[in-house]
């Protein structure tokens, strides 16, 4: 029988413990760990995948009310005290409110026009020609879900049009290259060919992030060309949301409310964001589907018909 300090039986020449001495498939565990250790990246457990993925539910059924109350007149204030209701009857809490230094003062973001993101919601009426991004994360039994998508306000011009079509071709684009071993640098790969190709610039200033545990973890996930060789596994959670513009990349924040982001040339720009938990065979987007039975359709039109008064 060979034994450790025999020479391989490959003929390397090498010691066999040095060549082809069978190594123990890495563990989940000990991936994890090692994920953890050298990224900071927390990889999800089946039970905490559960919890997130409800978080996750109750995030873009709430959006997708939003985002229905969306048109002329009403004003983001409005979408804002929706969110905040709609939280409250979910058992959720909205992440937003208090997040950050300064805190962040509402429960949802809500970018407008050449706001990049986290705009701040307003006793401003949309009106017709607006393209507004709605962006809610929910926090549900302690875990979070983040999704953000943009609404067109009747009829709007051809430059916002080509933005919030680009931004929501990269996500698309970038969700399908997300399966264990791609790296992380794809994302940026795919969403910058697209948009350079479709003369649009990609904001690098804002990334999408691990979620989940808290709101923003380890890894950034940038949406421009990037070189983070990290490559995906089974169980790591993070969102794309890349933000596009119809002329510069360069965003500047408000000085006044050190929140909201705007184009530096105030040309428009769009986003719309998934979270994505990567599986054994590819990719799930925990934020795609709605849970119709949330919410009962009586406290829906309630809610609805609130709003005129
Ligand atoms: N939801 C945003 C994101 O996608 C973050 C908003 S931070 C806030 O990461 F404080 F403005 F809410
Ligand atoms: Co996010
Ligand atoms: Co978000």
């Amino acid at each position: 029988m060979i034994q450790r300090n025999d020479p391989c039986w490959c003929q390397s020449g090498k010691k066999w413990k040095k060549c082809h001495w069978p190594q123990e498939p890495l563990s989940t565990e000990t991936l994890a760990q090692k994920y953890e250790k050298s990224y900071g990246i927390l990889i999800k457990t089946e039970e905490q995948i559960r919890s997130i993925r409800r978080a996750c539910r109750v995030a873009a059924t709430i959006l997708d009310f939003l985002c229905e109350m969306a048109e002329a007149g009403t004003t983001t204030n409005a979408l804002d005290r929706y969110a905040v209701l709609l939280h409250q009857k979910a058992h959720a809490i909205a992440a937003p409110l208090g997040y950050g230094e300064p805190p962040f003062p509402k429960s949802i973001c809500t970018s407008l026009n050449e706001e990049i993101c986290h705009g701040i919601p307003d006793d401003r009426p949309l009106q017709e020609g607006d393209i507004v991004n709605i962006d809610v994360t929910s926090i549900v039994d302690g875990f979070y879900g983040d999704c953000s998508r943009m609404v067109t306000i009747g009829k709007i011009s051809e430059e916002k049009q080509k933005v919030v079509d680009a931004s929501y071709e990269c996500l698309h684009r970038a969700i399908e290259v997300c399966r264990p071993g791609a790296g992380i640098a794809e994302i940026g790969r795919v969403i910058e060919d697209y948009a350079s190709s479709h003369a649009c610039s990609v904001v690098n200033q804002f990334v999408g992030h691990g979620v989940g545990i808290s709101f923003h973890e380890p890894p950034q996930i940038p949406h421009h060309y990037n070189r983070i060789d990290i490559p995906m596994v089974p169980g790591m959670i993070f969102t794309i949301e890349p933000m596009i513009n119809a002329g510069v990349r360069d965003a500047v924040i408000d000085p006044k409310n050190k929140w909201t982001a705007r184009t530096k040339d105030m040309k428009p720009s769009a986003q719309w964001e998934h979270t994505i938990l990567i599986t054994e065979t590819g990719h799930e987007v925990l934020t795609a589907d709605v849970d119709e039975n949330l919410f009962s359709q009586d406290f829906l039109s309630k809610l609805a018909a609130s709003k005129s008064s």
